[in-house]
């Protein structure tokens, strides 16, 4: 290689480094296990507590199919249902989410806190990557875990296609320290059932499962 091309080379890497150096470091975990450290047998075991978490009413409500109807499911709401009032979210907003309709908007009731009382609207404070704030809404259509098999949700988190362009378990952990929706499921308000485990268990099972090979079962 010429001088030129590895001051070149140099210059990109020191880049890279910089950039990377930057980003907002997740406070939830210390290491990443080394790819291959973790048998494809362990890497099932955690998939399965992955899915535990993914497919609980608290991910799932929002977490719904192209009829962009919230749902209303677990515990405290008794019976499985869709959401009160009529709502529904078509309007697509940034990256695909989806909020709101023609008469109102979501944040009209889910404000940036949780409601005190049992059954009041729920809400938290959200912002992405560059700081603009997210009221809340629903997530891509892609992103459709209510109802679906523990195979169907493994296959489409880890397909970069549909899962918002994330290559690997590592940028699946880093979005689930970041984003506020995710971390209210652990603190969802009055009267609600929390996701199990804690938030820092999912994501050290998520990059446990990512150094197995993000293995997924067969059903
Ligand atoms: C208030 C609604 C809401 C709740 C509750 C919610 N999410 Fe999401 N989720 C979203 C939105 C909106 C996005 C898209 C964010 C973006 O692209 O910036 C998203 C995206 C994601 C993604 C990235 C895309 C993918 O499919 O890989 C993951 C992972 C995710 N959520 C996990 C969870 C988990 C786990 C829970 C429960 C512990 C949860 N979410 C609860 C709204 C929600
Ligand atoms: C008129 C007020 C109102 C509007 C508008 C509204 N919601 Fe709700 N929402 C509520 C209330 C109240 C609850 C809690 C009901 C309960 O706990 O029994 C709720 C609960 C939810 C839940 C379930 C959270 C959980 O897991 O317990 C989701 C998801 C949700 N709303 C999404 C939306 C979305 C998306 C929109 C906009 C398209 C929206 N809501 C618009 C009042 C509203």
């Amino acid at each position: 290689m010429k001088v030129i091309e590895k001051k070149l080379v140099f210059l990109v890497c020191f880049f890279m480094f910089v950039i990377e150096g930057f980003a907002e470091k997740c406070e939830l975990y210390d290491e990443i296990p080394a790819q291959g450290s973790i048998s494809e047998k362990q890497g099932h075991e955690y998939w399965a507590k992955i899915y535990e978490v993914f497919s609980h009413p608290r991910c799932t409500n929002c977490h719904v199919g192209a009829d962009n109807i919230p749902m209303w499911s677990g515990p405290s709401y008794g019976v499985t249902r869709p959401h009160g009032m009529n709502v529904s979210a078509p309007v697509i907003g940034a990256h695909g989410t989806r909020g709101g309709s023609d008469s109102f908007e979501c944040s009209s009731c889910h404000t940036t806190t949780n409601n005190t009382i049992a059954h009041g609207a729920p809400g938290v404070y959200n912002e992405d990557m560059d700081g603009e704030k997210v009221s809340w809404v629903l997530p891509p259509v892609d992103f459709e875990w209510f109802g679906k098999t523990s195979k169907e949700v493994c296959e489409q988190v880890k397909d970069s296609k549909r899962n918002g362009g994330k290559e690997n378990a590592k940028e699946i952990a880093d979005h689930l320290c970041h984003d506020k929706f995710i971390a209210w499921s652990w603190k969802p308000g009055a009267g609600r059932e929390s996701a199990p485990y804690s938030l820092k268990e999912n994501i050290a099972d998520v990059l446990a499962w990512g150094a197995a090979g993000m293995p997924c079962p067969e059903y």
